[in-house]
């Protein structure tokens, strides 16, 4: 079954508390999605395989070690887009790949819009970032897409989580880890994560 990993962080909780309310404003919003992203991904990214280096230092040789994978980032457009800035900074090596996707409002289908991917895949590990995993629907499309691009390692990283779209894509995908800020209550009729913080996508592009 799928693990999940909301943070125990101090840190974490604490940015999320200024996140959620509805009088932070699109700048410092963004600031702390950015924030957030690379505390998370601290958390989600300690066991990646490394190898052994060799390093000369002014004293000698240090023996050290470095990231033996080529990791691919993969932001849901567009809220997604606000967490890459923030995980770059600690795997600036990483490729990044989009992949557009939105809610259909009536029937909350995940509709994809925008797919670059080349044919074979070029990383072997891919953490998808969106802050808000809902009903779970743009998380498993996802997901679905990168299976069927080849990669076999693959993460959810995510600001706050519904329990019913934690749970589908436990059953869609059961091998992928969901490293969350929070796990919230309930969604509302609309598909909507309560308390949650409103629309990522809109809060982060001044569009609300
Ligand atoms: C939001 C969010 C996720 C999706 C989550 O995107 O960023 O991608 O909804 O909902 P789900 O788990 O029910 O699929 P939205 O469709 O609002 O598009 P946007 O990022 O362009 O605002
Ligand atoms: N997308 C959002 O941006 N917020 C939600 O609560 C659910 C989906």
């Amino acid at each position: 079954m799928t693990n999940i990993y909301p943070s125990p962080h101090p840190l974490v909780a604490h940015k999320l508390s200024i996140l959620r309310d509805v009088n932070t404003e699109p700048k410092k919003f963004r600031q702390l999605v950015r924030e957030l992203g690379a505390l998370l991904t601290y958390e989600a990214t300690t066991d990646l395989q490394m190898s052994p280096i060799d390093v000369q230092t002014p004293m000698g040789t240090a023996k050290c070690h470095e990231l033996a994978m080529k990791i691919g980032l993969i932001p849901i457009l567009r809220a997604g887009l606000g967490l890459v800035e923030g995980v770059w900074e600690l795997i600036p090596t990483a490729e990044v790949w989009h992949i557009g996707l939105y809610r259909d409002e009536k029937t909350l289908q995940p509709v994809e819009y925008y797919n670059k991917l080349p044919v074979e895949p070029t990383v072997s590990v891919c953490l998808v970032l969106d802050p808000m995993l809902a009903t779970g629907g743009s998380a498993v499309a996802t997901v679905d897409i990168l299976k069927r691009w080849g990669v076999k390692r693959i993460k959810f990283v995510g600001l706050i989580g519904a329990p019913e779209g934690i749970k589908a894509l436990q059953i869609a995908h059961p091998d992928v880890d969901i490293h969350l800020a929070a796990v919230d209550d309930h969604l509302n009729e609309k598909g909507y994560i309560v308390p949650g913080l409103g629309d990522a996508g809109d809060r982060q592009f001044g569009t609300a």
